[in-house]
């Protein structure tokens, strides 16, 4: 008999630049200043990434942490999804650069885009490969270097965007499933609010005129975007509570993508969840796009705020239009917190073995 298969979730990491960019820093750039960008957005500094670093480089890091927190060795890593809107090549894609650089060798590997979302519809196709018995060991990444694509003359849009990384692990468990249920949408309609268009397509054939730089860079409706946002957010987390038979009112924590801290409030408000169920890094990396979810999920368990077991609404927005939630069940503990060389062996193995079941393929 086919027994069920859990998609467990037992690894998170992030990753982001050295370099820091703070709203003083932008200040020299564009008309703006630290109080129009903290009051109306709540950011108060971004990592960018430097002339020598890449989103492929982010996402081997915050792959490698999401890997060490699980206790995984990667040659068992069966498929790499990477969600992201910046990749550094149209192809190789992003997926294959990570699976080289570390070392899962047995892994299947490719990018998908849905911008802001992207790590909530990863989550959601890592989750149907475990279900479904195909795989064991998922590694999903989000990574975003929105700084090469923004007009830093533009006040707009280039006060808005970090860069960085996040990942998380999944693996199959016949005893515990850990994405409780995910809810995907879509709207092409308003694609136009918030786009970046492919720097390739937008170059006129050999002898024609070359484009202007602004198509390149990235163009956005921030009114129409924000009035979207903080309707998608309350509808995503509704509509995957009850898909996952809970109420909103059962959550523990609110893990929102992280574009601005009026949109946070304005949308937990209306979930009706308290300060302190909020879990916000926005002021430190600003909008990191497909990472800010993973990357303020991992810093939260860091400090101490998300602790197992937890029950938390993922939830993300963005170009698209796109928006989705996730209802997840934090149960994981950080391999590298484990006091004895037993008990790190002991997860490992517990990992390793986690579903044996009829289905599950490792070619
Ligand atoms: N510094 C100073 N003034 C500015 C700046 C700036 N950086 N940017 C805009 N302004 C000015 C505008 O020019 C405007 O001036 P005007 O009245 O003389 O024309 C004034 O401030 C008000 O502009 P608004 O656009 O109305 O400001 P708003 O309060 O709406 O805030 C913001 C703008 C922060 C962009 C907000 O609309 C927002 O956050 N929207 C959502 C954006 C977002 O989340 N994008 C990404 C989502 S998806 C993804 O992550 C890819």
């Amino acid at each position: 008999m086919k027994l069920p298969v859990g998609a467990k979730l037992t690894g998170v990491g992030a990753a982001v630049p050295h370099r820091i960019v703070t709203n003083a820093d932008l200040e020299n750039l564009v008309d703006t200043s630290d109080e129009w960008i903290t009051t109306r957005t709540g950011i108060r500094q971004r990592h960018v990434v430097s002339d020598n670093e890449t989103a492929t480089g982010l996402a081997v890091e915050a792959a490698g942490d999401a890997v060490a927190f699980s206790g995984i060795d990667p040659s068992i890593i069966d498929l790499i999804i990477v969600a992201t809107s910046t990749p550094d090549n149209l192809y190789p894609s992003t997926a294959c650069m990570v699976q080289a650089a570390i070392g899962a060798s047995a892994a299947a590997a490719f990018d998908m885009e849905a911008a802001c979302s992207g790590i909530i519809y990863a989550l959601a196709v890592g989750q149907q490969f475990i279900g479904s018995g195909t795989y064991k060991t998922v590694l999903v990444i989000g990574v975003d270097i929105h700084s090469r694509f923004l007009n830093w003359e533009d006040r707009n849009t280039c006060i808005l965007f970090g860069d960085g990384a996040g990942a998380f692990v999944l693996q199959a468990s016949e005893s515990e499933n850990n994405i409780l249920a995910t809810y995907l949408r879509a709207d092409g309609k308003g694609g136009h609010l918030l786009s970046i268009p492919n720097p390739g397509t937008a170059y006129p054939h050999a002898g024609t005129t070359p484009p202007k730089a602004a198509h390149r860079f990235l163009q956005m409706n921030g009114r129409a975007i924000y009035e979207f946002a903080v309707n998608a957010i309350p509808e995503a987390v509704r509509a995957a509570c009850a898909r996952a038979s809970i109420r909103p009112e059962e959550l523990d924590f609110l893990v929102p993508h992280q574009a601005n801290q009026r949109i946070i409030k304005a949308a937990a408000e209306r979930l009706g969840m308290r300060k302190e169920q909020i879990v916000s890094n926005l002021d430190q990396y600003g909008n990191t796009s497909a990472a800010s979810i993973p990357l303020a999920f991992a810093d939260a368990i860091r400090r101490g705020q998300v602790t197992p077991p937890s029950t938390c609404a993922l939830v993300g927005f963005g170009g698209g239009l796109t928006w989705g939630a996730a209802i997840v069940r934090w149960t994981a503990v950080d391999s590298r917190k484990l006091s004895t060389v037993t008990e790190q062996r002991e997860k490992q193995q517990l990992q390793e073995t986690n579903y044996q079941g009829e289905g599950a393929s490792h070619e």
